[in-house]
């Protein structure tokens, strides 16, 4: 858009916005303004639409609580929050790349030894290890690894009563070598939460709410950038057709059957049980 190309309506808008004394606060209405006008102006909204339109902004709203943000799942189901993932995690070199944080992530988990069992409920033993490592290969040691991951139901323990307390959720720190573990079960895929205007919205325009089977990692590192990502099942039915986007190729992970009754003994799992290995590749923070 250039200027000849605006709208007299859009330019008296901006026009009130000479005077803000924050330049970025300037820059983020301007644009918002003239996006919003363009799209009002592409589709030809009618008064009609609009109503229905603020009416729908208003149930998102009113469905927000302390337990509930309406505002974020419509950010994620648009893809915008995946978006402004991207524009402020680009990718550098063998990085792993990061994934949605997500409304169910609850401070406070426990602290586990190597190769704890998160699993206080029923599934698919499964071991998952791997390193932490930088671009050079070299190991990132005392690191804070934050896991947590639906339970059968599909639900997180902190909006399921009946799960026990710190049922799938729990924190690890990488050895001297990086390295970590943890036993859990196979995650499952789940809807997000359909009982709101968003679930309408996606009904209405003939979209699935599920997301891939995954497990939600957060890892902080002195010295490195904070990464938040998830690893996603492969085979899943939803991998291809994430309802927030959060499912990427580069996180796909193979559950690999193992069988041998020796492994299965060293790490107190029945055989046989899933493994994954997989290593992340953390990002230097800029000086
Ligand atoms: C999740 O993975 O926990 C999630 C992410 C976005 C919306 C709903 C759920
Ligand atoms: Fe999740």
């Amino acid at each position: 858009m250039n200027d000849e190309t605006i709208h007299p309506l859009t330019q008296n808008v901006l026009r009130t916005f000479a005077d803000c004394t924050d330049p970025r606060l300037k820059q983020i209405m301007t644009a918002l303004v003239k996006h919003l006008h363009a799209f009002a102006s592409e589709v030809e909204l009618t008064g009609e639409e609009w109503r229905r339109g603020i009416e729908f902004l208003t149930a998102t709203g009113n469905k927000c609580s302390g337990i509930r943000q309406e505002f974020i799942l419509l950010s994620d189901t648009l893809g915008l929050s995946i978006m402004v993932d991207a524009i402020n995690h680009e990718r550098t070199g063998d990085t792993t790349e990061s994934s949605l944080l997500g409304p169910f992530y609850r401070e406070g988990a426990r602290e586990e030894a190597f190769g704890a069992n998160i699993a206080r409920t029923e599934g698919e033993p499964t071991l998952i290890r791997g390193r932490l490592v930088d671009e050079r290969g070299a190991p990132v040691s005392g690191a804070l690894i934050e896991v947590w991951e639906t339970a059968n139901n599909g639900m997180y323990e902190g909006q399921d009563p009946d799960q026990p307390e710190s049922n799938l959720r729990g924190k690890f720190r990488s050895g001297p070598n990086g390295e970590y573990a943890f036993r859990t079960i196979k995650p499952t895929s789940y809807p997000i939460p359909t009982d709101g205007p968003v679930g309408r919205m996606l009904l209405a325009t003939g979209r699935h709410p599920m997301r891939p089977a995954h497990i939600h990692f957060l890892i902080e590192a002195p010295g490195y950038e904070t990464l938040t990502t998830a690893l996603y099942s492969a085979g899943d039915p939803y991998v291809d057709s994430d309802a927030v986007f959060g499912a990427k190729p580069s996180l796909v992970i193979d559950y690999v059957p193992n069988d041998s009754a020796a492994s299965a003994k060293e790490w107190d799992l029945p055989s046989p049980f899933f493994e994954v290995q997989r290593d992340f590749v953390m990002s230097r923070q800029l000086a």
